[in-house]
Order: C-alpha cells, then sequence, then structure tokens
C-alpha cells in the first residue's frame, strides 16, 4: 500500500487547486516564515497543504460532533472524555493550528480555553497528572509562547492570549495536591473535585509519569515568576536522578520503572525507551535543551543512559542484521521486544548529537530510525504495529536464553515475514500514535536529507488512507491487514497534537519554532509536541 511520490509537476498543478481550497485557509504561506515557500521546494509546499487539509479534515468532525469534549469517535459521530471533559483534543490542537496558521481554528480554541473549568470533571471521573500536564498543560502554554512569539500575528484576541497564562496556573493549583507525599513523589490518579488520590495505586508510581512533567511545571513556574510549580516537580524528578537501591540501575543511567511513594525506594529494576519509562529518559535531554544552565546535571545523566543504551541494548535482529531496535531489560537481561512508543528514541538520540556536538548519537539515532522506518514497510498498509519482536543469533534459541516468557520465538506463521522484515509483530494495533514520523522528522532537521521527507510523507499518505473513517480518523486493530483491518470508533486527540504536527513541520522550511542542526533551539517540544520557548536566548524571526 505505498504510496508512490507525486512528480513536481503534478504538484505544481495541485498547489494551483489547493489554493482554490476553503476561505478559511490563508491562500498561501506568510512571508518571514521562511525561504522555501516559494521558487523551488513546491513538492514540500504541496504536502505541508495535504496535510493541513487532514487536520482540517479531523478538526472538522471534532468540531462538529464532539467539541468541547475530549474525543470524538468518528464512525458512531459520538463522543467521549478520557481527560477530565476538558477539551483534550481543542487543547491538543492549539499549538498545530498555530503552527500551521489557521486563523479560524486558533480563534475557536483561544477563545475556549479561558472558559474551562478545571475544578470539576465531566463525570467526575479520575484523571492522570501525566496526562493532564503534557496535553493540557503542555498545550496552553506553547500557544501562549507561540501567540507572543514568532506567530503573535494570530494573537486576535489579546484578552485571551493574556489569561492563558493564569489558566495554566489555574490547572497546576487544581493538580498540585498531588504532591503532598511523605517524599514528594505525586500520586498520578486524581480526583479533582474532592482533591483526593486514587488510593488503588498501592502508593507506586512510574518514572514517566513522575518524569515527565518537570518541563510543563518548570516552564510555568519561569513565566510567572514563582518557583513553586518548578520546586515540586524537580523535587519528585530528584528520586529518579539519583536513584536508590543501586540494583534498580542495571546498567548506568538506565533505570527500573516503579518506585514507592512512601519511601522513594525503586521496586524493581526493569525498563527500556518503552511506555511506561519512555519520556522520562527523553526529558533528561529536554530540559538541558530547556536551560543548559540549571539543567547540566540532567544532561549527564542522559549522556549515561544513552551510552549504555548504544552499549548493552543495541540489538540486531537474525534475519536482519543491517537493522538496530533498541531491546528492554529486566535487571541486566535483554528482552527483545519494542514498540511503536519507543520509536521516539531515534529523534531524541539525533537531538541529543546536535546540542551535544556528538555524532555517535546523531549515527545511533538515525540507525533507530532506519529500524522504525522498517517496521512501516514492512507491512501491508505501510504502517507500523503497536508491539514487536525479534530474535538474535540462532533464531530460535535466544528466547529462552532471554529467559522471558513472552518470548515464544518466530511464530510459524510469520516465520517468513520475519525473515523479510526482521521483526515479528506481537500487537498488531495502529492507534494513531506520532512517535515513528516524530523522529523522521529530527532526521531531517538534522542532515536535511529528502529520504526523510520522503518517509514521512508516506507514512502519512498511509495514515491519511487506511485510518480515514466516517466524519475524521479511527484507530486500526491490524497494521498487516488489508485496510488495517476492523476499525476502533477513536480519534485520539495526539492525532491533532503529534501525527500532523511532525508530518506538516518536517515539510517546511526553517522557522524559530523549528529544530536546528547547529544545535542552538529556540523552542524545545514537549512529550506532546507542543513547542517551549526556551530559555536564556533572545530569538528572533529568522
Ligand atoms: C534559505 O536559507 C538558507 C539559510 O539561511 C540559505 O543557506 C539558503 O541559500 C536559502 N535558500 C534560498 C532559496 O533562499
Ligand atoms: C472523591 O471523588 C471520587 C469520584 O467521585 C470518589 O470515587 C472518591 O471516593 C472521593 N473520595 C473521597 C475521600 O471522598
Ligand atoms: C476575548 O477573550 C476574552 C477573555 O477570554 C473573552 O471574554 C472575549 O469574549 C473574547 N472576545 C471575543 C471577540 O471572542
Ligand atoms: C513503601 O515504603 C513504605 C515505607 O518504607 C513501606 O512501608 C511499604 O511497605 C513500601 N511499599 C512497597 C510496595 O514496598
Ligand atoms: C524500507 O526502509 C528501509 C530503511 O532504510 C530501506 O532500506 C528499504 O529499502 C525500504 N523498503 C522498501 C520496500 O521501501
Ligand atoms: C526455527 O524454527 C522453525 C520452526 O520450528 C524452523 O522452520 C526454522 O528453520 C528455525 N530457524 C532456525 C534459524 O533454526
Ligand atoms: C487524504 O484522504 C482524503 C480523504 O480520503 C483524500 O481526499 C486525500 O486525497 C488524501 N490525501 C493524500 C495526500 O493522499
Amino acid at each position: 500500500m505505498k504510496a508512490s511520490t507525486l512528480p513536481l509537476a503534478a504538484a505544481a498543478t495541485l498547489i494551483q487547486s489547493s489554493l482554490a481550497a476553503p476561505a478559511s485557509q490563508p491562500p498561501s504561506y506568510p512571508s518571514g516564515s521562511g525561504n522555501g515557500s516559494s521558487g523551488g521546494d513546491a513538492l514540500a509546499d504541496y504536502r505541508a497543504g495535504q496535510v493541513k487539509d487532514a487536520f482540517l479534515t479531523a478538526w472538522d468532525g471534532y468540531f462538529t460532533y464532539a467539541f468541547p469534549n475530549d474525543e470524538l469517535h468518528p464512525i458512531s459521530n459520538t463522543f467521549s472524555n478520557s481527560f477530565g471533559g476538558w477539551g483534550a483534543s481543542a487543547v491538543d490542537a492549539f499549538s498545530t493550528a498555530i503552527v500551521m496558521e489557521l486563523p479560524d481554528v486558533i480563534d475557536t480554541i483561544l477563545n475556549y480555553i479561558p472558559t474551562i473549568n478545571f475544578h470539576q470533571t465531566a463525570g467526575g471521573e479520575e484523571i492522570s497528572l501525566f496526562e493532564t500536564t503534557i496535553r493540557y498543560l503542555g498545550g496552553i502554554l506553547a500557544g501562549h509562547d507561540l501567540l507572543t512569539g514568532p506567530l503573535s500575528q494570530y494573537a486576535s484576541n489579546t484578552t485571551a492570549v493574556h489569561a492563558l497564562l493564569g489558566k495554566a496556573q489555574e490547572l497546576a493549583d487544581v493538580l498540585k495536591f498531588a504532591f503532598v507525599t511523605p517524599t514528594g513523589i505525586p500520586h498520578n490518579g486524581l480526583y479533582v473535585e474532592n482533591q483526593t488520590i486514587d488510593t488503588s495505586d498501592n502508593n507506586i508510581n512510574g518514572i514517566a509519569t513522575i518524569g515527565t512533567l518537570v518541563l510543563e511545571w518548570t516552564h510555568l513556574s519561569d513565566l510567572l515568576g514563582d518557583t513553586q510549580y518548578a520546586d515540586l516537580s524537580q523535587k519528585a524528578e530528584s528520586y529518579l536522578l539519583n536513584p536508590s537501591p543501586a540494583t534498580s540501575q542495571p546498567f548506568p543511567g538506565l533505570i527500573g520503572t516503579n518506585v514507592n511513594i512512601t519511601s522513594g525506594q525503586f521496586l524493581d529494576a526493569s525498563g527500556g525507551w518503552i511506555g511506561g519509562d519512555d519520556s522520562f529518559y527523553e526529558y533528561l535531554l529536554k530540559m538541558y535543551v530547556y536551560d543548559p544552565t540549571r539543567f547540566s546535571s540532567y544532561r549527564d545523566r542522559w549522556i549515561a543512559a544513552a551510552d549504555s543504551t548504544i552499549q548493552y541494548l543495541a540489538s540486531h535482529p537474525s534475519s536482519r542484521p543491517d537493522l538496530t531496535f533498541v531491546a528492554e531489560f529486566d535487571g541486566k537481561s535483554l528482552i527483545y521486544q519494542s514498540e511503536h512508543l519507543a520509536c521516539f528514541d531515534g529523534g531524541n538520540f539525533i537531538l541529543g548529537g546536535l546540542v551535544l556536538g556528538e555524532q555517535k548519537y546523531t549515527d545511533f539515532g538515525l540507525a533507530l530510525v532506519a529500524g522504525c522506518e522498517d517496521t512501516y514497510n514492512s507491512t501491508l498498509t505501510g504502517i507500523g504495529p503497536e508491539v514487536f519482536q525479534w530474535t538474535v543469533g540462532s533464531a530460535n534459541a535466544s528466547c529462552s536464553d532471554s529467559e522471558n516468557s513472552n518470548c515464544p520465538g518466530v511464530p510459524a506463521d510469520q516465520a517468513e515475514f520475519y525473515e523479510r522484515a526482521g521483526f515479528y509483530i506481537t500487537n498488531s494495533n495502529y492507534i494513531l500514535r506520532p512517535e515513528v514520523i516524530e523522529s523522521f522528522y529530527y532526521a531531517y532537521r538534522a542532515t536535511k536529507d529528502q529520504k526523510y521527507r520522503e518517509w514521512a510523507w508516506n507514512a502519512f499518505v498511509n495514515v491519511n488512507t487506511t485510518t480515514r473513517a466516517g466524519s475524521g480518523y479511527a484507530e486500526l486493530n491490524n497494521v498487516n491487514a488489508p485496510g488495517g483491518g476492523a476499525k476502533n470508533d477513536f480519534q485520539d486527540s495526539f492525532l491533532f497534537a503529534e501525527v500532523l504536527k511532525y508530518a506538516y513541520l518536517i515539510q517546511r522550511p526553517d522557522a524559530e519554532f523549528q529544530v536546528n542542526d547547529d544545535g542552538k533551539n529556540f523552542f524545545v517540544f514537549n512529550t506532546e509536541a507542543h513547542p517551549f520557548k526556551v530559555v536564556g536566548t533572545t530569538a528572533k524571526a529568522l
């Protein structure tokens, strides 16, 4: 199902027709947003326009049938509230609408945010401190930074723009009781109405949900000139920077997953660059990008984790030794399994290579990006699976070696697939995840190699074709079945925040909020792809 790329002449024709499209779209990119928007990059402009059209399709469905609820069910044209009912898709779409320069959508979301009541959820349901932070706090702060910075021409309602920061503070004030624990490590499951925690967590939280707050809460403090939010998140992070007991760090910098909220002690030594751990590692580096003065110790922990990953976790599947994947670990034992979520790792290594001036991280990151591309271009839909495994050495021996009961060896019905692809599928879903396109974005920004734009475009076309359903886009049950198998009636908010943003920005020229290949960045993307202005630069439009 790979879509062929469009010849330049055809692209030029299509640009003309897309200019005649909806009145809500600006007819062309404003001058000043980059130098590639005319005369020579017509193909990239065409592709960016197509991604924008997909965004508007998803937005129109959401706006018509779900706004201001959290997410659209595109097949039944209904909605649900997975994140408190505060309009997760709208807030997640905010910074993408801004970088896409869509004034009508920006106005709708900008005028909506000040009306959210963060003191009350839609149905008294539990919310996640982590999800609320990365989506809502992240989306609001990024909107603030872009509309008071490089895209201030879209700040149509200055009263509402000024209200954003107060709204972000209001949200943090609603959430901050989570950190009132003996150690300062927060609980993740919260009831905001009565300010209580979900006690079924047994006083345990994980390193991703603890360690993916520090960028948002620190940035909020910096903008407000009030250190309390930074202090709360950094105190919690301190237990992850200095893990105890020592056995919870089986390789330097690589740590376990679960932490006892009462004692601050780790409860295991299992982990990797996978869901549950992933953005803890991501933020070690991104805190340094955000402020190299205050967060050099975070950088040092990222370097330790990155070096150990290259030394101990890098793995080459037996059938495709040209590919590089990153294994999980349980203590010092490796588990030859990875997942779509982990495919952010290539992009994170590349960002590390750029900002630290270390080519070895960029090279390793590019190898991981090629491995994740292989998970896409090996399936029937051209989209990668949720979870996959591989074997090393003698193909059938390695699983028993790894003592992993989840690793029974290559299933007979995937033997041929494994020989060709270098992995076999253990969970075939695709739930509109962004990480592979995200890493293509970093690879392109670092190298300017057009190959990465091609990969991102192919991924976008396949997602656009295969997940399109009803009034929007829906999750797939099987990336290796014709048409992606059955669809799940759910359009995740990160389609707006991440998939479509990275698919768009990779086709766009340099701009203040883009990642720079010289390692000097004016913005850093949070884990939900919301761009925050970094500290200590006097950024000016390029
Ligand atoms: C675009 O900008 C870059 C960097 O400033 C410059 O090297 C390049 O020549 C410019 N390209 C065009 C077509 O103006
Ligand atoms: C707080 O509210 C939630 C949701 O309504 C409820 O499940 C929980 O029992 C309440 N906690 C207390 C201590 O009242
Ligand atoms: C501008 O924002 C303010 C504050 O949220 C709001 O009260 C006002 O109605 C908005 N103006 C328009 C024209 O939407
Ligand atoms: C967490 O630490 C507390 C205090 O040391 C201890 O009482 C409790 O048993 C620990 N919980 C677990 C799951 O180890
Ligand atoms: C899939 O991507 C890999 C990664 O570089 C590339 O080597 C290979 O040629 C691609 N295969 C197809 C069928 O496009
Ligand atoms: C692995 O086992 C399968 C089925 O038992 C067999 O067909 C295949 O040849 C074996 N591969 C290797 C490398 O031993
Ligand atoms: C995306 O999907 C829409 C609706 O199915 C279609 O009209 C459009 O041509 C697709 N875009 C691309 C680039 O394939």
